[in-house]
């Protein structure tokens, strides 16, 4: 008899731990994620043992490090560069190429949503990279922001036009959900996520870093190796907040946030601006792997005590 009402309750409270996973769980363009908090393409996807890693340490999503077509070396160091409010970096998008990566993807056991980033120079070098990664992946980010790279990345994501193309060339060819990532570094970026939702993307990703440089007072020079950077961490968090807002105002599609996120407030305030999931990058190297559960156990406890979902957060603060 005391064994029965034990067991019975074990039972049910097994079920208010899957209930409390419950409440974290969202879905992006079909996706189904165990919970809002994704690791930002750049910080840990080198390699897909990186990502099994994030995905054990409790990121819902992970998505890999920009591929192309080619394996690239990237820019000379100094690479990286601590500023106020954040970092410079301007790694020049180093790769194994997509095809090695497609290799390294096949042994790994990632337990998270997997998000593949692919970088080109034109619609064709996109959808070639595209295509090779979307069978082993679950959504395909398309990169269109990198600020420092040469003829890559925000030299495309910058014309409305030539997102549209890209887009529109892959969407039509790949069975999975379909990220943009823009750039912050754009008069309008509302113009730039039209683009992209016309062209028939299935989400946005917003932002990738700012344009920045630092410049050594004693030598006298820029100090990182390929002189300018992209700016990452708290200092961009307000620009986040703006662009998940406004794209959110003006689109049809999901917007995932990114930019500067570092405590509890940081991903509830992109989550209220319009955001339907967050990545995380720079905090993954300034706080560690545990910052995944430590805002998840912070955006559980907020929902909780306030007796709301998820879902009735999204984009709150545009009720004013
Ligand atoms: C890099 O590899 O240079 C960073 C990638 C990016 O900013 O998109």
């Amino acid at each position: 008899m005391e064994k029965s009402s034990a067991s019975k309750k074990e039972i049910s409270s097994r079920e208010v731990v899957m209930a409390d996973h419950d409440r974290l769980k969202t879905e992006i363009a079909g996706l189904s994620i165990s919970n809002p908090v994704i690791l930002a393409s750049g910080v840990m996807g080198t390699t897909p043992g990186g990502l099994s890693r994030v995905a054990s340490a409790g990121a819902g999503g992970v998505t890999s490090k920009s591929l192309g077509l080619d394996p690239r070396s990237g820019h000379p160091s100094p690479n990286v560069v601590e500023v106020a409010g954040g970092y410079l970096n301007a790694m020049g998008l180093p790769n194994p190429g997509v095809e090695e990566y497609v290799q390294e993807l096949r042994g790994n056991d990632i337990e998270a949503t997997l998000f593949g980033s692919v970088y080109g120079q034109s619609p064709e070098e996109f959808r070639r990279a595209a295509k090779l990664l979307a069978p082993e992946v679950d959504g395909i980010e398309l990169n269109l922001s990198c600020p420092h790279a040469e003829k890559l990345g925000s030299a495309i994501g910058t014309d409305p036009r030539l997102v549209e193309n890209i887009v529109h060339s892959i969407a039509r060819e790949i069975d999975k959900p379909l990220f943009a990532k823009l750039t912050p570094n754009v008069a309008d970026i509302r113009k730039i996520g039209k683009a992209a939702e016309a062209g028939g993307a299935d989400g946005i990703v917003a932002i990738n870093t700012l344009k920045g440089m630092a410049i050594d007072v004693t030598t006298m020079r820029p100090i990182l190796g390929n002189k300018s950077g992209g700016l990452s961490g708290p200092a961009i968090h307000p620009v986040a907040v703006k662009s998940v807002y406004d794209l959110y105002e003006r689109l049809s599609i999901p917007v995932i946030g990114a930019g500067g996120v570092e405590t509890g407030e940081d991903l509830i305030e992109l989550i209220l601006a319009g955001a339907s999931a967050v990545q995380i990058g720079t905090a993954v190297a300034t706080k560690g792997m545990s910052v995944f559960k430590e805002l998840n156990s912070f955006l559980f406890d907020y929902l909780n005590s306030r007796e709301l979902s998820l879902s009735d957060l999204v984009g709150k603060a545009h009720e004013c």
